[in-house]
């Protein structure tokens, strides 16, 4: 329920944040507003207030905290992400047509660039076909994003199998896990993907403040 009365159901769109993040974000920022960057003392109070939220992130998801990166939101992660991975010669970019358009977006900007995208195909409710997995150009194909928990249908992919054959090729694999954190815990364990995009404001907490998080190696 909103203030106005209103019954508030989109929370595939955005989460109303709990009270406890609203009070702790406000006391950050009275308390430890200073440039985690500097030197003083106040900026070292920030560094710490940073770095500890950094560690608890990364716990909840499954990563290391070396491995989280904070953003504005998904959309820059997703690009962070893609962009970095696309570096050096152009290649296959596999996807599925259902792809956030922060993700779709940013592919077809690749594909100006000489990528080339390789839609996979899904069966009737959404989820990947696994038998076309040994039929994909393996020595063409660079990078693979998929969509971890879908926005609009709420179809949650298993990567799993897909992220093997990855392993094999030395394929690196970028999530966009937006729609999945919270829904469910160590999504690199889960999925056995490399690199995950996360959102921030599809989990209760503080809307412009997203997350990125990079795991080493190439899958
Ligand atoms: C699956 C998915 N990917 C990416 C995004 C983009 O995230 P943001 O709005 O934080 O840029 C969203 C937004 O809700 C999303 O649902």
């Amino acid at each position: 329920m909103t203030t106005s009365g209103d019954i508030y159901l989109d929370n595939n769109a955005t989460t109303r944040p709990f009270p406890e993040v609203i009070d702790t974000v406000a006391r950050h920022l009275r308390e430890n507003y200073a440039n985690p960057g500097s030197r003083h003392r106040p900026g070292q109070a920030a560094r710490k207030v940073l770095e500890e939220a950094r560690e608890t992130i990364a716990r909840i998801l499954g990563a290391a905290a070396g491995e989280v990166v904070f953003t504005s939101g998904g959309t820059e992660s997703i690009n962070l992400a893609l962009f970095g991975l696309a570096q050096g010669k152009p290649g296959t970019i596999l996807l599925t047509a259902g792809e956030h358009p922060a993700t779709l977006e940013s592919c077809r900007r690749l594909q100006r660039d000489g990528w080339n995208l390789h839609f996979l195909h899904v069966d009737g409710e959404g989820l990947l076909i696994p038998e076309q997995y040994d039929r994909l150009p393996w020595g063409e194909i660079r990078l693979v994003s998929l969509i971890l928990a879908h926005n609009e249908t709420g179809v949650i992919q298993n990567i799993a199998p897909l992220a093997e054959r990855c392993r094999a090729h030395g394929v690196p694999i970028h999530l966009d896990a937006v729609q999945a954190v919270g829904r469910f815990r160590s999504i690199f364990t889960r999925s056995g993907c490399g690199r995950s995009a996360w959102g921030r404001t599809n989990f209760t907490g503080r809307g412009a403040s997203g997350r990125c998080c990079c795991a080493r190696g190439p899958s």
